[in-house]
């Protein structure tokens, strides 16, 4: 499974980037204002040092919401960077503007799935990936594993070349069971990826293997 950070903060991408096992970024416009990220060009600007952080994939979500304005907006985007994949929201103009970049070879991440009607539609269009916000479900007492197990039958059973991308993942277990099940890829917090390294007995065994090597070398 691909790992994906998902922040637009440039020391947690570092941070991730340097442990080796980082897959490429997913950005979206509140963790761009979280950053303090505003204005056009500072926007633009951002997704680019992103990019020459980390060599994979790096979502940047287009603003318009009609599907002449996704188009400019997006060709835009992903002309900042080989890596950009445009992010586009599950609508119709959406769907339409994720057809058109899939025939000019334009990739796209089909953001905001909360159903597995619309991770199909979003296939047959040819999205690169579709996002389907695990956590989000969670929250609302839906459960989001169960439609990525069900996103990932639909797939199967047509082999769509769309990947899945698990996201709004909040915690190491998500991303165990997003492996469990088979998605292709899960975008996370950096505190979901680290918590992955910790358990207490490696703590205390690591703890005991260096006193008994001091002792013995004392
Ligand atoms: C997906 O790409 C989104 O950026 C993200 O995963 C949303 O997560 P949240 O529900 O924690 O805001």
């Amino acid at each position: 499974m691909k790992f994906f950070i998902d922040t637009a903060n440039i020391d947690d991408i570092t941070e991730a980037n340097a442990l080796g096992i980082l897959d490429g970024v997913t950005t979206n416009p509140s963790l761009m204002a979280k950053e303090g990220i505003t204005g056009q060009q500072n926007i633009l600007n951002h997704y680019i040092d992103i990019c020459n952080i980390v060599d994979g994939p790096v979502s940047a979500e287009v603003i318009a919401t009609d599907f002449e304005g996704m188009v400019s907006e997006g060709e835009h985007l992903s002309g900042l960077h080989k890596n950009i994949v445009v992010k586009v929201p599950m609508t119709l103009e959406g769907i339409k503007a994720i057809k058109h970049f899939s025939s000019k070879g334009i990739k796209t991440n089909c953001t905001l799935i909360f159903s597995a009607g619309q991770a199909l539609i979003a296939a047959k269009a040819g999205a690169s990936y579709v996002s389907p916000f695990l956590g989000r479900l969670d929250d609302i007492s839906s459960n989001g594993l169960d439609l990525i197990a069900q996103i990932r039958l639909i797939y199967d059973n047509y082999a769509y070349d769309t990947e899945i991308l698990a996201a709004s993942v909040r915690h190491p277990m998500h991303i165990i069971h997003c492996a469990e099940i088979g998605s292709d890829v899960m975008t996370g917090p950096l505190k979901a990826i680290k918590a992955l390294a910790n358990h207490p007995l490696t703590t205390s065994g690591l703890e005991q293997f260096l006193a008994d090597h001091a002792k013995g070398n004392s």
